[in-house]
C-alpha cells in the first residue's frame, strides 16, 4: 500500500492539523502522507506547527486573487501539484467554492466543533458554536467529521464524538472538552476514510 497525499487547509492555530500528523507518525493512519499545508492567513500558529513538524506549508491569501473561484482554483492547483488526493479542512474558516468541491469531489473532509446537523451553518464556527450550545441549554455537545459539499457544514457525516455539557460551563471550558475529542476523532475518521478510499480505487 502506498501513502495517500493528504492536504490540510487551515486558518488558525492548527491543533487539529498537528493531531492528524502526529497520529500518522505514530502509525495510526498508515496510509497518510502530508505533502502540503495551506493557510489563507499569514502568521497563524498552524504555520509554526508545520515548520516544527517538517510539513511543507504555503500561505495563499484570497485578497491577492480577483475572486473566490480564482482563489480556490489556485489552492486546488497547489494541492494537486503537491500530489494531494484527499483534503482535510482543519479550522479553515472560508467556505470552499463549488469549483474546488468539484475538483476533489467526495475527497474533502471537515471537522466541526458541534453535533451536526445542529449548530452548523454560516457564522457557526469556533466559539459561536459553543456559545449557542450553552444558550440552548443543551445537555451534550461534541464534534463531527463530515464530507464537504457545496453547503456550509453540510454533507455526509463520517463520525461524531459526544461530550457532556456541565452545569456552569463557559464556552471556553466546553470548547476545550470538545477540542480534546476533535484530536481523537479526526485521525480516526481519516484513517477509516483512507482505508475505504483505497478499496474503492483499486477495484
Ligand atoms: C476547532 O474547534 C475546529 O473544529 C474549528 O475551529 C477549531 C480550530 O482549532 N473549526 P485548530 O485550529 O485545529 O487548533
Amino acid at each position: 500500500m502506498f501513502p495517500v497525499g493528504v492536504g490540510v487547509l487551515v486558518s488558525g492555530g492548527g491543533s487539529n492539523f498537528e493531531a492528524l500528523v502526529a497520529a500518522a507518525r505514530r502509525g495510526e493512519i498508515p496510509e497518510a502522507a502530508f505533502p502540503l499545508l495551506i493557510s489563507n492567513k499569514p502568521g497563524v500558529g498552524a504555520l509554526d506547527r508545520a515548520a516544527r513538524l517538517g510539513v511543507p506549508a504555503r500561505v495563499l491569501d484570497p485578497k491577492t486573487f480577483p475572486d473566490r473561484a480564482a482563489y480556490f482554483d489556485a489552492v486546488a492547483d497547489a494541492l494537486e501539484k503537491a500530489g494531494v488526493r484527499v483534503v482535510c479542512l482543519a479550522g479553515f474558516l472560508l467556505k470552499v467554492e463549488p469549483n474546488f468541491v468539484r475538483r476533489f469531489a467526495g475527497r474533502i473532509l471537515n471537522i466541526h466543533p458541534g453535533l451536526l446537523p445542529r449548530f452548523g451553518g454560516k457564522g457557526m464556527y469556533g466559539h459561536h458554536v459553543h456559545a449557542a450550545v450553552l444558550a440552548a441549554g443543551e445537555k451534550e455537545s461534541g464534534c463531527t467529521v463530515h464530507l464537504v459539499d457545496d453547503e456550509f457544514d453540510h454533507g455526509p457525516v463520517l463520525a461524531q464524538a459526544r461530550v457532556p455539557v456541565r452545569p456552569g460551563d463557559t464556552a471556553d471550558q466546553l470548547a476545550a472538552r470538545v477540542l480534546e475529542q476533535e484530536h481523537r476523532l479526526y485521525p480516526a475518521a481519516l484513517r477509516q476514510f483512507l482505508e475505504k478510499l483505497d478499496k474503492v480505487e483499486t477495484l
